[in-house]
């Protein structure tokens, strides 16, 4: 039978600082998604990256006295490092200085745009703001100042190509309307839908070459370069090979994921430049919201800021990839502290599951005189998250089997039972594992999320052997 094919992709973050927990995030529920979806039998293609042509990263490679290049690679080598510490596999890492893997692409798009007489000349006066790297009206302002990044945008006034985003407002309004272009969670949707109603405005596509250092050249047009947005959305197509002559495309259209603030660009201007292009729409934008702090935005100055390194050393890597993905909601922002991470790690995890996997097994180890040859995980599990991203309330419902199994144990009091009737406590103690929403569910349930942890508890209950202690106590 042929496999479904599942493409699925990170925003490429910008490579000017370390690895932030919400960029950790964005990607961890990329991969939980791409261990799903093999694990319901498709061919699944996943893709992250970094966004390079963007002056946020020279003025950042000043501020340390290096090269940019130089600079960049050492934060990609952080991204690399961090993923691999978080048990992330993707397929390709992509970066958009790529002159081999990206820029023929983002050349191929731009002349595609072009010959469809959507890029014209214009003059752009007006704000921009390097931070968003966007550019902005009056009315995106608080007290004239960039909302986001707290500094005053660039007053700018030079000549750009423009891209004729406006026509393509009514287009895309139907698409999103009629679910062709699936965005999830619905209130997402609905937000987009009222920025279409109040329409688009064209875009300018392009800087002076001469007011930005790093970029694209334009085609045909070296005095400009590259709007760094049109360039980086088109990552999701030139790492398949779109433009490189040898596309590889029988994976697009993708399902993109990202977090609130970048929605605008995913939702109406990257479906605006694949329609110009003559190419598929995306599946699927999947929005999540943010990850604060104590009630703010984390920042050093603050010291409020959750290091996901530093996670992982506290509480080791599967234990953060749970504490990330089950209590950061999906798609709503979420307030996350050490203080409130240490609790949930002690309640959940420490007395919670490892705590189960440790009664149980001491009981079948003693009481239960067998091996368990084959277990196999229910059929359809992952199809309903498949659907809905609901992943924090999938692992909600697994830690719900998991108290309920612990009442059951401490209600039914198996180990009484096997010591009288050895017969009946064997009984006990086997549906505790193989019944509906047992040990076994429970450990099959785990796998996209904390596959270690997974594998660890089906050994155990394949051997019949209690496993080493799987969450120690923190030390505080
Ligand atoms: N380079 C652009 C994306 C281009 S995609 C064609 C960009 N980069 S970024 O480095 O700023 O990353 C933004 C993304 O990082 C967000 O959309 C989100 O996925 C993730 N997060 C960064 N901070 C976050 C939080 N505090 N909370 C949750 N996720 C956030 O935008």
């Amino acid at each position: 039978m042929k496999k479904n094919t599942f493409y699925i992709t990170t925003p490429i973050y910008y490579p000017n600082a370390q690895p932030h927990v919400g960029q950790a995030y964005t990607t961890l529920l990329c991969d939980v998604m791409t261990r799903c979806h093999r694990l319901m039998g498709d061919e699944v293609y996943f893709l992250t990256g970094t966004d390079e042509n963007t002056e946020k990263v020279v003025r950042a490679a000043e501020k340390e006295g290096k090269e940019p290049s130089e600079y960049m690679q050492g934060i990609v080598e952080t991204f690399k490092d961090l993923y691999k510490n978080l048990g992330i596999e993707y397929s390709q890492f992509i970066r958009t200085s790529d002159e081999i893997i990206h820029w023929p692409g983002a050349i191929e798009m731009w002349k595609r745009l072009q010959e469809r007489g959507d890029i014209y000349k214009g003059e752009y006066h007006g704000l921009y703001c390097v931070g968003c790297e966007e550019f902005k009206t009056e009315k995106d302002l608080i007290d004239g100042k960039c909302p986001i990044h707290g500094t005053e945008p660039e007053r700018l006034s030079e000549e750009n190509y423009f891209f004729r985003l406006s026509s393509y407002t009514p287009r895309i309004k139907e698409i999103i309307e009629d679910g062709s272009l699936l965005i999830l969670p619905s209130f997402r949707k609905q937000e987009i839908l009222s920025l279409l109603e109040r329409g688009l405005e064209d875009i300018s596509f392009s800087r002076p070459a001469g007011n930005v250092m790093w970029g694209i050249p334009v085609p045909g047009d070296p005095t400009q370069k590259m709007y760094v947005w049109m360039d980086a959305l088109t990552n999701y197509i030139t790492a398949l090979g779109f433009g490189r002559g040898e596309e590889d495309m029988r994976f697009w259209p993708g399902t993109h994921v990202v977090g609130k603030d970048i929605l605008r660009f995913h939702a109406a201007i990257w479906p605006a430049m694949l329609l110009s292009a003559g190419l598929p729409l995306p599946q699927a934008i999947v929005v999540h919201g943010m990850i604060i702090s104590d009630g703010k935005k984390m920042s050093k100055s603050l010291g409020n800021v959750i290091d996901p390194n530093e996670m992982i050393s506290r509480y080791g890597v599967e234990a953060t990839r749970y504490l990330l993905l089950r209590h950061v909601n999906t798609f709503e922002d979420s307030d996350i502290t050490w203080e409130r991470l240490d609790e949930w790690y002690e309640a959940d995890l420490v007395n919670g599951l490892g705590n189960l996997v440790a009664r149980i097994l001491t009981l079948s180890e003693k009481y239960l005189n067998r091996n368990i040859e084959k277990i196999e995980p229910s059929e359809g599990m992952w199809d309903e998250l498949g659907k809905t991203y609901r992943i924090d309330r999938f692992l909600e419902y697994t830690w719900s089997l998991i108290q309920g199994l612990d009442r059951s144990i401490t209600k039914d009091e198996p180990f009484k039972v096997a010591k009288k009737d050895p017969e009946n406590g064997a009984k006990m103690i086997a549906e505790l594992i193989e019944g509906v929403g047992g040990l076994r569910f429970i450990a099959f349930a785990l796998q996209p999320f904390m596959p270690d942890t997974s594998e660890k508890i089906l050994k155990a209950i394949k051997e019949n052997k209690k496993p080493d202690n799987l969450f120690p106590r923190l030390d505080v």
